[in-house]
């Protein structure tokens, strides 16, 4: 997910609302880099036109440019940071974009959907393409609106009637000095007000060590900034007004967009994270398509297993495939910590479709179990956060997860990514096999759909969750269970609070707690159940109910996660976490939030660093 930032001044002023549009836009891209660094770009307004500097990388190689290269003196600039999607991550991929003439400069955040169709159109009339992203289609759509209408707002309200897909817009024009337009749809932009200055930005972030007075836009809007106006209109041209806020926290919080920590900031996100990681993947007829599946569809009818390698939370992501993935295409699947994979000798063919999960892209292990699979003949789809990075690139196909960069070191988003690309592989092979009628996928999809407004309801309501973590601040031990998908979740509960809190904690498939690990609890023993849908099948919920009282009769105390409604664990519940209705196979998605809130909060209420725990690294590049 990229960072953009918008200024205007006063021209003809020099100082905080003057003609330093550059320097004012590149310590905005500071703040938001946390967003994207695969490039980093200004551009910038003058009397004479735009101009434009930028190039692939970290935000500190556009500053090398810009000291070897410096932009002219300018009151309007617009600056933005990338994250990739469409187009790895070069100098002529870099935003911003301009049209033939270079009259005309955009930034974008988000992905155009019909790119393609609107690509082809301009190609068909003559238009030449210098990048391969999908925003330098709005770049030379914006040149010819603006030729049309003379008028840059309406220029982008034409414009953005042309487009699909979730984008918000930033647009400088060499015949208006002194104005930028933004446009919003399903991705973030608010403006700053400042005094006798402007400011756009992804979050207030872009603009906060200026000013904490701010606007937020809605849905489908487009906002025109002068240094003295702010006016604001729908897409269909009715007048809008923005709702203004005061920020109440300062800059140096603004570097995780306003939260105590990338970690709280990306539980945060993961409604957005699971929503991109959705869009786009259904052609015109309602078919799922995943356009980065480069393996051939024989090749893909012919598989007879599946092996999934990852490490750490990827691997529980794994783990919540082969359950969802066995039900609908009843193709086995394994799944392996990719660090044994590669040394047990493995059984698998040209007919074994290895599945590596990894956020970075860059665990070793992993790449080592990918070099080691495809050295024995199998294809080898990299799911995979990072664009361009090592193992989707040393893999036959990659379906990219669209979580945005996670930093926090213990990963949140990314999870709920991977398992929905899991769920998005799974269905696409069963449309692909014949294991499943189309009706049947779109019901599925439909359902995903739902899934970012269900865990952002989940979210809404966690204040139980963080007082109960904030009380077990002195606990040492903390069990979690749960059955099929829910053992996962559970395990995966575990991990984070390990992680994060250095707590002992130990995941398992209730059903195996009666083989032994049932010694461990004690008087007031902590275990979390993850509880499966009652509507599901209903001897699953029967047992883990009987799990609960398992436990609670050896004197456990029971944090029961239960979906909306199921009022049989009420009796043996300490404490009863709610998450909204949904399938069993997609109810991960949801039951993990809670946890990966409990931990959070439990670990800063210790006073740890929850975002760099210790001993641990982002990307673990040694076997
Ligand atoms: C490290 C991180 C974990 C992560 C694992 C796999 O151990 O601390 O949070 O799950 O690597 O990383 P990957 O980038 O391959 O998903």
């Amino acid at each position: 997910m990229c960072g953009i930032v918008g200024y205007v001044g006063r021209p003809g002023t020099t100082g905080a609302a003057g003609e330093d549009g550059a320097a004012v836009v590149l310590e905005g891209l500071r703040r938001l880099e946390y967003r994207g660094y695969d490039s980093a770009g200004i551009a910038v307004v003058t009397g004479a036109g735009v101009d434009v500097r930028k190039r692939a990388g970290k935000l500190a190689n556009l500053v090398e440019l810009l000291d070897a290269d410096p932009l002219p003196a300018a009151a309007t600039a617009i600056g933005h940071t990338r994250w990739a999607t469409h187009g790895g991550p070069t100098d002529a991929n870099a935003h911003p974009h301009v049209d033939g003439t270079g009259r005309v400069a955009v930034i974008h955040n988000g992905i155009v959907e019909n790119f393609a169709v609107l690509r082809a159109e301009l190609v068909e009339a003559g238009v030449e393409f210098t990048s391969e992203t999908d925003t330098e289609v709005v770049a030379h759509l914006l040149g010819a609106e603006q030729e049309r209408t003379g008028d840059l707002t309406e220029a982008m309200r034409a414009v953005c009637a042309r487009l699909e897909g979730a984008f918000t817009l930033l647009a400088v024009h060499a015949d208006t000095p002194g104005v930028i337009v933004g446009a919003r749809r399903n991705s973030p932009l608010v403006v700053g007000l400042g005094e006798g200055a402007n400011y756009l930005g992804s979050d207030v972030a872009a603009f906060i060590a200026h000013t904490r007075e701010a606007l937020e836009l809605g849905q489908d809007q487009v906002v025109t900034i002068t240094p003295e106006r702010v006016d604001v209109v729908g897409f269909d041209g009715t007048p809008a007004q923005g709702r203004r806020f005061h920020v109440d926290w300062d800059a140096s919080a603004a570097e995780k967009g306003g939260f105590p920590s990338f970690m709280a900031k990306e539980i945060h996100d993961q409604p957005q994270a699971i929503a991109d990681t959705l869009l786009g993947r259904t052609d015109t007829t309602g078919r799922l398509q995943l356009d980065e599946m480069k393996i051939s569809e024989a090749e893909l009818r012919s598989v007879d297993k599946i092996v999934v390698v990852a490490c750490g939370t990827a691997a529980y992501a794994g783990q919540v495939a082969k359950y969802a993935i066995e039900h609908w295409c009843r193709i086995p699947v394994e799944v392996e910590l990719a660090h044994e994979f590669r040394y047990r000798d493995p059984v698998v063919s040209e007919r074994t479709l290895v599945v590596a999960i990894s956020q970075s892209g860059e665990t070793m292990d992993t790449i080592m179990a990918v070099r080691h699979a495809r050295e024995q003949g199998a294809k080898v789809l990299a799911i995979c956060n990072t664009n361009g990075s090592t193992i989707p690139r040393e893999s036959d196909a990659a379906l990219y997860t669209h979580a945005g960069p996670e930093i926090a070191v213990a990963s949140t988003k990314a999870f709920l990514a991977q398992i929905t690309a899991c769920y998005l592989l799974g269905l696409y092979l069963a449309q692909l096999r014949g294991n499943k009628f189309a009706d049947e996928v779109a019901e599925v999809l439909e359902q995903l759909h739902e899934v970012p407004g269900q865990v952002r309801q989940v979210l809404d309501g966690l204040e139980q969750v963080r007082e109960i973590a904030r009380s077990m601040a002195d606990t040492r031990s903390v069990l979690f269970l749960g059955r099929h998908v829910g053992y996962p979740v559970a395990m995966e509960g575990a991990l984070k609070l390990k992680e994060l809190a250095y707590i002992h904690a130990e995941g398992f498939a209730a059903g195996e707690l009666k083989h032994g690990p049932i010694a461990l609890v004690e008087p007031g023993q902590p275990v979390f159940v993850v509880v499966p849908s009652p509507r599901g099948r209903d001897s699953l919920h029967a047992k883990v109910v009987s799990n609960i009282q398992e436990v609670r009769a050896r004197g456990a105390r029971t944090l029961v996660i239960a979906e909306q409604g199921d009022t049989d664990v009420e009796p043996y519940a300490d404490v009863v976490i709610r998450v909204p209705r949904t399938s069993t196979l997609l109810s991960p998605l949801l039951a993990v939030v809670p946890l990966q809130v409990f931990a959070c909060e439990l670990a800063t209420a210790k006073g740890l660093d929850v975002d760099q725990p210790r001993n641990l690294a982002k990307s673990v590049t040694v076997e």
